[in-house]
């Protein structure tokens, strides 16, 4: 593949629409496939491109868009939706001195390849373009704007569906809607475009027609994979376009060496990463900020939300969210972690566990049928069957410590706060209310009493 050029290059996403067709309360671009909203997949490509910066314009539900971007990302807003010319010139205080490149995506557009942009890109340079447009030639070019061009073959104008002759709406080629420009160029010319036309709108598109005037140079890139440059405008094309992405990450990350077992059943986000070896089942869904190492399996029917996972790590049809995993650590099948669980290395993390804002040191376990919140498990220790940690009094959550190689029995209550020393012993079924010393044996139940032939005597049967 070749690598795009990424010197002093801006991204300006356009996602101030409202996205009516959604027939959503939600921003359309917060609509999300494979865990994150559109934008953040945008996001995600204007990330791996290693542009310099990126401004989002941000218009309808602006605060609830601004609080899923990451905070590298710059936002404008543009509180009037007058065009996309009008937007793009609301990034225009961001960009005072900026004489390098801008390119210009839509946050409803989740699809665009780094390669179409890398190709769009060599076009630009070539032939010195002050603007370069990403064009395609759909059978059906609906009411995009058409690409009128000259008897020479260059782009002459694009001109809106809505403001088309019959003549001009048979032409297949439109605008895609991403540019690539030189930021004073276009600057200059969007300062001159007017809103005469059939939407009153100050159209982005309008810059060729007055650059081409200004004598610059202009360049159209027609890419043939149309689906690539897909909007979402409906509910029914935010589906289908997401089961194209499904198809095309599950390829990415084979192709990087993960084995992705069944793609038509697997959701991998665009921010998430997989090392070489890693293996993932059948229905697995890895969203958000996930990372999983070397020679890991995810097994069948895993969700990872924000979880990082590391080496030879085994997780069997477990829940993780904003949790981590250490090397060589084994989770469920049935687990549960959540809220900064943390494993270290060599954990055992059994069936039907809930771990949650708790962390287990190197090579301790609670292997079946436990709740551990908020503690503290050190190395090696062991925590029986059916432990749980009585972490929250009703008001405030307390905290429980477990040293070292210490073994709770089965069945324990640990009522937090309480500390409970390296290489101590707790006998199962206690409930532990107070501290416990390093090296001491804890009880903490009923000790049992027997009473022979007592059944028999209530029933008035002599042996
Ligand atoms: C636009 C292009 C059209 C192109 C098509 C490709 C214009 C005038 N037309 O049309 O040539 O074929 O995209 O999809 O640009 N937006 C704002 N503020 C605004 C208006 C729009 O931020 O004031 C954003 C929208 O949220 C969207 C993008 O700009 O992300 C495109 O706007 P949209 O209204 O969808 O433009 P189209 O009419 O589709
Ligand atoms: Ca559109």
């Amino acid at each position: 593949m070749t690598e795009p050029r990424r010197d002093g290059m801006t991204a300006l996403i356009l996602a101030a629409g409202k996205g009516t067709r959604m027939k959503s309360a939600l921003p359309k671009v917060l609509h999300r496939i494979a865990g994150d909203p559109l934008i953040l997949h945008v996001v995600a490509t204007v990330e791996r491109l290693g542009c310099e910066r990126a401004i989002a314009i941000v218009g309808h539900g602006a605060d609830e868009v601004r609080a899923f971007l990451p905070e590298w990302v710059q936002t404008a807003e543009q509180r009037e939706q007058l065009g996309t010319a009008h937007a793009i010139l609301q990034a225009q205080d961001w960009l005072k001195g900026f004489e390098g490149d801008v390119l210009i995506l839509s946050g409803d557009v989740p699809l665009l390849s780094l390669e179409t942009i890398a190709a769009m890109q060599g076009r630009h340079r070539a032939e010195g373009a002050a603007l370069t447009v990403l064009t395609f030639a759909p059978e059906d070019p609906a009411r995009y704007g058409r690409v009128v061009r000259d008897a020479s073959g260059r782009i002459a104008r694009i001109v809106e569906y809505k403001d088309a002759s019959e003549t001009e709406r048979a032409i297949r080629e439109v605008n895609a809607g991403v540019y690539l420009a030189n930021w004073p160029l276009l600057h200059q010319a969007l300062l001159g475009v007017g809103n005469d036309n059939a939407q009153g709108e100050y159209y982005l598109p309008d810059a060729v027609t007055a650059l081409l005037a200004a004598g610059h140079p202009v360049a159209a890139h027609c890419t043939d994979d149309a689906t690539e440059v897909a909007g979402v405008n409906t509910r029914l094309e935010l589906v289908s376009l997401a089961a194209l992405y499904r198809e095309r990450i599950a390829r990415r990350w084979l192709e990087a060496g993960a084995t992705i077992e069944d793609p038509a059943t697997t959701w991998i986000g665009p921010r998430v990463t997989l090392d070489e070896d890693t293996i993932v089942e059948p229905g697995c869904l890895l969203y958000g900020r996930t990372r999983v190492g070397r020679h890991s399996r995810i097994g069948a029917h895993s969700q990872l939300i924000d979880a990082e996972i590391g080496s030879d790590v085994t997780i069997l049809s477990s829940y993780l969210s904003e949790s981590s995993v250490g090397d060589g650590t084994t989770v469920g099948p049935f687990a549960h972690l959540r809220n900064g669980a943390s494993l270290a290395e060599q954990v055992r993390i059994g069936n039907f566990v809930e771990v949650k804002g708790s962390s287990f040191a190197k090579g301790a376990k609670a292997s079946h049928l436990s709740y551990v919140g908020d503690a503290t498990i050190g190395a090696k220790a062991n925590i029986g069957a059916g432990t749980i940690t009585c972490n929250y009094d009703g008001e405030r959550k307390h905290r429980t410590v477990v040293g070292d190689r210490t073994f709770i029995g089965s069945n324990n209550t640990l009522v937090a706060p309480v500390t409970i020393g390296s290489d101590a012993y707790t006998a199962a079924g206690s409930t532990i209310t107070d501290d416990v010393p390093d090296g001491a044996l804890a009880f903490g139940r009923a000790r049992q009493a027997v009473k022979p032939g007592w059944v028999l005597a209530r029933k008035g049967i002599t042996p």
